[in-house]
């Protein structure tokens, strides 16, 4: 009996559940201490064997009580230190994520938006639902027009739609402010698009200069652009093309030489050895009188911050900038 009474002080030493399982085999197992203690009992008889009896069978209880609170108090241990291992501590310094320059989309917004405002042009932002008499009527653009079919989009009631470009901060800008007027309009716009190279939503920097009449000019507009362009590129060759845009005229297209094969033809310039980069033009006198300027003289360009961005990291699907993807991130 001494023995039994050792193993319930044995049990409440026992440290983990493999252990508290040896034990109970030892005790209550096929060839257990106390299997074997019964089976002993046959050869005993009358009042000593009731009395045996009686002490095994307290001894058991008394085993089985114990091994239950013990079994409880390992496994709420064990749950314990298994939750406490894989507790989050959000005050912990991250040793994973190195440090980074940030998106390269915010990147490059930030480093065009410094350039043109180091320059003197005021920032707007506009709002993304814009009036469609803002996005197109004024930009010269009517309702028949042929160039709105670019530039599909969504529409919400009363005349109102996301806006598919950067222009109406245009408009905006020459209804709140007397000329001269120096500014860019910075954010997202949206149009029906999706392939490697256009994405439904894309950001652009518009900008526009307006001062009394003939103080701007043709002239003005591509020595500012040729300069952003340089600081921006390096060493690259800019090229002017004749273009077409509603609220321009004249209006121009502008290429740099390609940064990919220092014009020797690749893939990206599709072999043209040149690479479309802007919009741009002196403002279309339909586009002063819809915003009530007279005598007036003016120049705007506009900029897509994804095709700068693609230029400058080296992407060739869009796409994959608005994908959270850290693998692609990190090797900017
Ligand atoms: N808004 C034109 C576009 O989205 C770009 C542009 C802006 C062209 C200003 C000329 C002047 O394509």
């Amino acid at each position: 009996m001494q023995t039994l009474k050792n193993l319930l002080t044995q049990i409440q030493e026992v440290g983990d559940l493999k252990d508290l399982e040896t034990l109970r085999l030892q005790v209550l197992g096929k060839k257990g201490v106390l299997t074997q203690e019964f089976s002993a009992l046959k050869k005993l008889e009358g009042k000593e064997k009731t009395q045996k009896a009686q002490e095994l069978n307290t001894f058991k209880e008394a085993f089985v009580r114990v091994h239950a609170s013990k079994k409880k108090e390992l496994q709420d241990l064990e749950l314990e230190a298994k939750l406490r291992a894989q507790a989050i501590d959000p005050t912990l310094a991250n040793s994973t994520l190195g440090s980074s320059l940030g998106h390269p989309l915010s990147y490059t917004k930030d480093r065009i938006i410094t350039y043109f405002t180091q320059q003197g042009f005021k920032l707007h932002v506009g709002t993304l639902v814009e009036e469609e008499r803002y996005n197109f009527d004024m930009l010269n653009m009517p309702g028949y027009h042929p160039a709105r079919d670019m530039q599909d989009t969504f529409y919400f009631k009363d005349h109102k739609l996301l806006r598919t470009h950067t222009s109406p901060t245009q408009i905006h800008a020459m209804q709140t402010q007397k000329p001269p007027i120096k500014m860019i309009g910075v954010g997202p716009t949206f149009r029906r698009d999706y392939d490697t190279t256009h994405t439904p939503m894309f950001s652009q920097v518009e900008g526009l200069v307006v001062d009394h009449a003939q103080k701007v000019h043709f002239g003005h507009l591509k020595q500012v652009l040729e300069d952003f362009l340089h600081d921006f590129f390096g060493g690259v060759k800019v090229r002017w093309r004749s273009s077409f845009f509603p609220f321009t005229e004249p209006s121009a297209e502008v290429d740099i030489s390609c940064v990919f094969c220092a014009q020797e033809g690749c893939k990206v310039c599709k072999h043209t050895g040149w690479l479309e980069v802007l919009g741009a033009g002196c403002v279309h006198p339909a586009v002063f009188k819809h915003a009530g300027l007279e005598n007036v003289s003016g120049y705007a360009f506009g900029l897509g911050i994804e095709r700068l961005t693609m230029l400058t990291c080296g992407i060739n699907d869009l796409r994959s900038l608005f994908e959270t993807d850290l693998r692609l991130l990190e090797g900017f």
